[in-house]
């Protein structure tokens, strides 16, 4: 077997919060993770199922209750892997009278990095999040897309190998998180590791090589994002959005089987052929047709599977 190089392996990992007065609560208990080099790995999971928590933990900001992990080889929270690691926290807070340069100078110089040959690193990094044209600008000015972008440039300051981000597109607008998206696919494309913290799963799934889903603080599910969404073999679907009476009635017929997920009609074949004349009729009787081809869940199908019900936040999905 061909050897494949992890960048994290996380083994029964556990963290229980003593909350005072002999109570306690569970952060993430029992977790098994491999994410190999060069992914974009995803944890997700509702609120409050540990994502936050299994980041710090791997970041060394806690300590565990117990169990292990090896972080690009070496113990978590050792200072050989913080030199080689980057972190964008959860809404991440800046001086707010620095410019875009002196924030990145004032980071550079916790690594014991600065001077003028790094000048133009910090221009390139500024252009990779396309703020360099903003460079006056004061951090008090930031719109939030702006805020996320300059800590995306942060956490490459030390050209780390492997890179947290929790949320990273938490509260940005349909462009800003695409903008960050497009920014991590590029860092994984330079072949850093990726690991991303979210419960917007309609983001996660386009970028994502590995998922894995916690459940208060459980692991629920784990794998190739390909994998987890491959439907049954040699099945076809036709995806109507809010199909007439008359139509769903004519698709009941010939379907194998109908399902629903919120207004969407999905009608699964086992022939091919009969799901795509379904899918022809559909449109040309007016019908609303989303998608015909091989059957795949979303990794909200998933998601609701492995957890039980749907994300919290499913105005954000
Ligand atoms: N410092 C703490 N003390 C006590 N309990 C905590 C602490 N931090 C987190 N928890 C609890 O641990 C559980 C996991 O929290 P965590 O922040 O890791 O979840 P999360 O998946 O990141 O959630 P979100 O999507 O809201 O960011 C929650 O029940 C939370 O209340
Ligand atoms: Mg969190």
């Amino acid at each position: 077997m061909a050897h494949i190089a992890l960048a994290i392996r996380t083994d029964n990992l556990t963290k229980i919060y003593y909350m005072g007065w002999g109570r306690y609560q569970v952060g993430v208990r029992d977790l098994s993770l491999e994410v190999e080099e060069g992914q974009i790995f995803g944890l997700v999971g509702p609120n409050g199922s540990g994502k936050t928590t299994t980041l710090k933990l791997l970041l060394g900001l806690i300590f565990a209750t117990s169990g292990d992990a090896e972080v690009l080889g070496e113990p978590m929270g050792s200072p050989r892997a913080k030199q080689r690691v980057g972190y964008l926290p959860e809404g991440p807070y800046f001086y707010e009278h620095l410019t875009a340069p002196e924030l990145l100078r004032m980071y550079a110089s916790l690594f014991g990095l600065g001077g003028r040959q790094f000048e133009s690193r910090i221009q390139e990094l500024l252009e990779l999040v396309d703020m360099w044209d903003h460079r006056e600008q004061r951090v008090a000015n930031y719109s939030r897309g702006m805020r996320q972008r300059v800590g995306v440039a942060q956490t490459l300051i030390n050209e780390p190998d492997l890179l947290f981000f929790d949320e990273p597109t938490a509260g940005l607008d349909p462009i800003g998180a695409r903008d960050i998206r497009e920014v991590i696919l590029r860092l994984r494309g330079e072949g850093k590791t990726i690991f991303l913290c979210s419960h917007l799963l309609k983001e996660m799934e386009p970028i994502c090589d590995n998922i894995a889903i916690l459940d208060r603080g459980e692991l629920v599910g784990q794998g190739g994002v390909e994998e987890l969404l491959a439907g049954e073999e040699q099945r076809y679907r036709v995806e109507l959005r809010s199909p007439s009476e008359e139509m769903l009635a004519g698709l009941e017929q010939v379907a194998d089987e109908v399902v629903w997920l919120d207004d969407t009609c999905r009608a699964l074949f086992a022939d091919r052929q009969a799901a795509f004349e379904a899918a022809a009729r559909a449109d040309d009787e007016g019908g609303h047709l989303l998608a015909v081809g091989p059957d795949r869940r979303t990794l909200e199908e998933v998601f609701i599977d492995a957890v039980g019900e749907v994300a919290p936040d499913a105005s954000d999905l």
